[in-house]
């Protein structure tokens, strides 16, 4: 049965447009974990946008699932993990003027930098995840990075639609198929909601699924903890 991990950067989204103290995204993620959470993911950004260095430490302190942080390969960000030490740390780019993360990591264009990211990382203890798009090459290059685990990105399905959908559905099991065949395991996420999650969730091999703002926008409405609920029901198969 595939893991949910929660992306809760959205409540630190609300709380950064006023710079306050609330909505605290620690009981966000008390929340979730009530709701049946496998995971709690942030993504502690360069430009600090929504989650920050505070939330980071509180959560690895108080999170009893697995912690995943997010984060670029970029040295201030790999200190801080080292010091914090969350069970599971996705690599994935980052540019300042994105609205959020847009493709996958280039790993095989970058294979020194990355691999030390990870070495440094798994020296700690930390489980290693790169955040890449479904193409042998990038799979292929994180195994030899030396990673533990990959996510697929899910962007291209989760903009598609029709037969398009299809195609991009079908990239996604070869490249689960083949993260798995060479060791990786497979994680997937981005772009996710309560209409798309169910297709791929049922190809065989996905380990766990991070899902973030589809959870916070319905967690408005109707609560975290249903909104968690609801989705872990879609994802378990
Ligand atoms: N996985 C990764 C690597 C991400 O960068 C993000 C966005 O922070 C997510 C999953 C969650 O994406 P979404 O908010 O679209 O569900």
């Amino acid at each position: 049965m595939p893991k949910l991990g929660v992306n809760i950067d959205h409540v630190a989204t609300v709380r950064q447009a006023r710079l306050t103290v609330e909505p605290d995204p620690v009981w966000a993620a008390a929340l979730a974990q009530l709701g049946g959470a496998d995971c709690i993911t942030v993504h502690l950004r360069e430009d600090r946008r929504h989650i920050q260095d505070r939330d980071v430490r509180l959560l690895a302190e108080t999170v009893t699932v697995k912690l995943n942080l997010e984060m670029a390969a970029a040295d201030e960000i790999i200190r801080i993990a080292r010091e914090i030490v969350p069970t599971q740390a996705t690599l994935v780019p980052e540019k300042r003027l994105e609205l959020t993360t847009e493709g996958g990591l280039d790993v095989a264009g970058n294979l020194p930098k990355i691999t030390d990211a990870v070495a440094a990382l798994r020296e700690k203890g930390i489980i290693v995840s790169l955040f890449v798009d479904a193409e042998s090459a990038q799979i292929e290059a994180s195994r030899a990075a030396g990673a533990d685990a990959v996510e697929l990105h899910t962007g291209r399905y989760a903009n598609a639609a029709g037969t398009e959908a299809d195609k991009r559905l079908g990239e996604l099991a070869e490249g689960c198929e083949l993260a798995g065949k060479i060791g990786l395991v497979v994680h997937a996420g981005h772009g996710l909601t309560y209409g798309n999650v169910r297709p791929a969730a049922l190809i065989e091999g996905f380990d766990e699924f991070n899902i973030g703002h589809s959870i916070i926008s319905r967690a408005i409405f109707v609560g975290i903890e249903q909104a968690v609920r609801e989705m872990k029901r879609l994802v378990d198969v």
